[in-house]
């Protein structure tokens, strides 16, 4: 009834060539609504209202949204003390199990994935190693995904942030501290560029800034269909906050070396050129300070990156996507690591 119905509108309108395209046949659904997980920041954890509003938020700006929120821990309390403690490459062989055995996200053909802060270099970390589900758009929010050259200060009172901070002055660069502080883990200053690449637990790996570079990583991410990276311009808590950008700051001039300055993109380390030349890399600000976000920006995000997409589209990507990869993420057991207490 709605086909006659339809052919018969376009007869009138003098467009019948058009509406008998098999193409517009309206019984088949051209587009899928992906699934969105959402990694948060550190010091938040999965039960926070704020992130429940956000989960709301996605869902009402594209009806249908499943939302998964990334969890380390069965319990908010515990899922906040590992946003400080726990080796993060562990922590991401974590998600990576958590995302393929969810029913929903499994089954989908791809997801989107939303990082805020932190969350959103080790959502890069979960496409690089895993992508399974593959991402099809990441979007990030005031991400370090060139690492911090600070650390963040405390609040008084705040003990699981305070005994972060303690153990990072006790040696940034040891191996108990790199296997069990996440900040450490992607704490890069361009003027101990050498400590860091020797000793870095996470960033050095997945930004690919060995000598040996890890083709795989690069083919994965490469297989986004966007990659929006979003920088808060106020934004003095994650320093420098171009990292956000994947920008290169030298703290003691000043000086801001873009991406498209930088060997890891001029050489292509990690397909980001690649991506960019397509169009499909997207550099942003957002007013304000670190993770200060207003429903507006995210509802036209959650329009621009996590709306409705062409099947066909979803096609073309899982192809590429198809390809083998040589090497395969063998990096852990998978277990999370907990802080003891007193730490
Ligand atoms: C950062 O800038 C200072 C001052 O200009 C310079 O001496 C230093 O070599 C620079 N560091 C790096 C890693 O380029
Ligand atoms: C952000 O910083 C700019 C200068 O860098 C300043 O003009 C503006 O008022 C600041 N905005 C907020 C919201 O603090
Ligand atoms: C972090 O965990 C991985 C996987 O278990 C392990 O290979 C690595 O050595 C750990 N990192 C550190 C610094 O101990």
């Amino acid at each position: 009834m709605l086909r006659f119905i339809t052919v018969l509108a376009a007869i009138a309108t003098g467009a019948l060539s058009v509406a008998v395209s098999p193409a517009l046949a309206p019984d088949i659904d051209q587009t899928t609504q992906l699934p969105l997980v959402i990694w948060h920041g550190l010091g938040d954890d999965f039960e926070r209202d704020g992130l429940q509003e956000v989960a709301d938020l996605a869902a009402s700006a594209n009806p249908g949204t499943h939302v998964h929120l990334i969890r380390l821990a069965d319990t908010g309390g515990g899922d906040r003390q590992a946003t400080f403690f726990g080796n993060v490459t562990e922590q991401i062989a974590t998600v990576c199990q958590q995302l393929a055995a969810e029913p929903i996200l499994s089954s989908a053909p791809a997801i989107n994935a939303l990082g805020f802060s932190q969350g959103g270099q080790f959502l890069r970390g979960y496409i690089e190693r895993c992508n399974n589900p593959p991402v099809h758009n990441l979007v990030t929010f005031g991400s370090q995904h060139n690492g911090i050259s600070e650390f963040q200060s405390c609040k008084t009172g705040d003990w699981i942030c305070n005994g972060a901070e303690a153990l990072l002055r006790s040696g940034q660069w040891t191996d108990f501290v790199q296997s069990h502080l996440v900040p450490a883990q992607y704490f890069r200053d361009p003027n101990e560029l050498d400590d860091y690449l020797e000793h870095s637990n996470f960033l050095a790996d997945i930004n690919n800034e060995r000598v040996l570079k890890n083709t795989d990583y690069k083919k994965r991410l490469a297989t986004l269909n966007k990659f929006a990276m979003f920088m808060f311009d106020n934004d003095t808590i994650a320093v420098p906050k171009e990292s956000a950008l994947f920008a290169e700051v030298n703290i003691t001039s000043g000086t801001v070396t873009p991406l498209q300055e930088r060997p890891i993109y001029k050489e292509d380390w990690l397909g980001l050129k690649q991506l960019d030349g397509q169009g499909r890399l997207d550099f942003k600000s957002v007013p304000g300070q670190h993770m200060h976000l207003t429903d507006k920006i995210l509802e036209r995000t959650f329009k621009e990156y996590f709306g409705r997409v062409q099947n066909s589209q979803l096609r073309l990507q899982m192809e590429s996507q198809q390809e083998p990869v040589t090497q395969p993420f063998s990096g852990s057991s998978g277990l999370l690591v907990q802080a003891q207490p007193g730490f």
